[in-house]
């Protein structure tokens, strides 16, 4: 078996002694004493290591013709490195050649620069380049981190479903799944297809949220979420948005909206010491290239209490601030993204969690307030980004969801097993909702959502 590179570097190694390394080729450098100093990674951490390549190896003149993403296997001794930049080096005894790179030239990934946009086009190489593995890498470190704060808290991972007929945040954002094709029931561009035979018979839908299922398990199990792709139909092309993002959903039961929000902010807190100690090879690159500020943001974030703030409040201080705002300001509209990021990074200049919002803008779901206009949602607004999380305590009482549900135009029918929850020992039950995407852009700095989930999907893209 051969080590991971990071096991090198860390110094699992004694020097002296041999180890197979096997990866990628970064960059190669001949010196003119008569060697070469060749850079792979594997993926295994952000820094690549050194492998010097003396001209005595049987395939010297193969080891010329390296260049950036060949794939190598190198059998070697660990050395202390003369230069600078790293501690430990291999000096190779073997290094095969496992896969050339056909056309140096026209290899897109080669060892310069390049646009994050330029990236883009290229989803299936750019995961070999710096600033996509170190994105890779604290995305896995944030997801593993999020399952273990639930699981140390006694959450328990409930899968829901992909396929569902509930449109969880009602705003008409659902992608429809068909099997009109199998069942031989013609397309026309007329539009007179009958969609109510989607998905053999029954109208589909790509969930939106996995809220009301996970609601269910919550009235029995107390304490749940979900972790899971969710799928939105909306046409936004903004650096926030994707048509497929994965979402983080807590779910419990006995707790109001204090109590969630306290949960979130414990969570954050949580994930983010876990990357501050965990993956601080790619932070300190982050902070080099990306944003200066972002590890110094996550030891703020760390440390101290988030600001909580009420709609109402926001509302006055958006008015007072003279800011010429391309949406104008007044208690009862939604916040826009540059609301969101005017509060949190001019005037708080940290996360805020808001809350109590106007029940106009707000899900069916929410639970009304004493005075009879506003909900108990929050929001948490993040610097640089906006909102990531949404939540709320939820209508718990029948009647008043009843009304609700009535003003608002929908059917009684559709919602008959989530009104079963309210009928069969309901209880007082709080969540929310993480966007993933949203929160890997916060932590890494990275400026586009695009570039944090591994196959970006947005309106008219979803090659690959
Ligand atoms: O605010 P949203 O729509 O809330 C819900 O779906 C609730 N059912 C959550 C709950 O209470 N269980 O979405 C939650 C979060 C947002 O705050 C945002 O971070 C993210 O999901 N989000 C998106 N992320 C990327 N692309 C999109 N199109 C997103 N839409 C929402
Ligand atoms: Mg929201």
């Amino acid at each position: 078996t051969h080590a991971p590179v990071v096991d090198v570097l860390k110094g699992k190694y004694a020097v002296g002694e041999q180890v197979t390394v096997k990866g990628w080729v970064r960059t190669r450098r001949d010196s003119k004493a008569g060697l070469s100093f060749v850079a792979l990674h594997d993926g295994s951490c952000f820094d690549p290591v050194q492998v010097i390549a003396l001209n005595s190896l049987s395939n010297y003149q193969d080891v010329q013709r390296l260049t950036a993403g060949c794939a190598i296997a190198v059998v070697g001794s660990v050395k202390e490195s003369q230069g600078q930049g790293q501690a430990l080096e291999i000096e190779a005894s073997t290094i095969d050649v496992v896969g050339w790179v056909e056309n140096p030239d026209t290899y897109p990934m080669a060892a310069k620069r390049h646009s994050i946009e330029f990236l883009r086009e290229y989803a299936h190489l750019r995961p070999r380049t710096n600033v996509i593995g170190a994105v890779t890498r604290v995305r896995n470190c944030l997801s593993q981190a999020i399952h273990r704060f639930f699981h140390e808290r006694g959450y328990y991972w409930i899968s829901t479903p992909i396929l569902t007929a509930s449109d969880t945040e009602g705003a008409g954002e659902m992608f429809r799944v068909s099997t009109l094709d199998m069942m031989n029931i013609p397309r026309t561009d007329k539009g007179d297809v009958d969609y109510s035979q989607d998905f053999f018979g029954k109208e589909t839908y790509l969930t939106v949220s996995g809220q009301l299922n996970v609601e269910t398990y919550c009235n029995a199990m107390s304490k749940v979420y979900t972790f899971g792709p969710t799928f939105r139909a909306e046409n936004s092309n903004t650096s926030r948005h994707l048509a497929e993002f994965w979402m983080i959903e807590p779910e419990v039961a006995f707790a109001d909206l204090a109590d969630v929000a306290q949960l979130a902010e414990d969570m954050l807190k949580y994930v983010c010491k876990a990357v501050l100690e965990e993956r601080a090879d790619d932070m300190a690159f982050f902070a080099q290239r990306i944003n200066k500020d972002v590890i110094n943001r996550l030891e703020k974030l760390v440390k101290s209490d988030f600001v909580r703030m009420d709609y109402t409040d926001a509302i006055e201080i958006l008015k007072a601030s003279g800011k010429q705002f391309e949406f104008p300001v007044d208690w009862g509209v939604d916040l826009s993204s540059e609301h969101e990021r005017y509060l949190a990074e001019e005037h708080v200049g940290a996360p805020i969690i808001m809350q109590n919002y106007p029940k106009d803008i707000k899900a069916f779901y929410m639970r009304l307030n004493d005075d009879g206009k506003t909900v108990a949602a929050m929001d948490i607004l993040a610097p640089g980004i906006g909102e990531i999380i949404g939540g709320s305590q939820r209508e718990e009482r029948l009647d008043v969801f009843d009304e609700r549900l009535e003003k608002m135009g929908l059917d009684k029918e559709d919602y008959s097993w989530y009104r079963d929850l309210r009928r069969y020992g309901t209880v007082p039950h709080a969540g929310f909702g993480l966007g993933f995407e949203r929160l890997v852009a916060y932590v890494t700095g990275m400026q586009n959502v695009r570039d944090v989930i591994p196959f970006p999907r947005t309106p008219g893209n979803a090659s690959f």
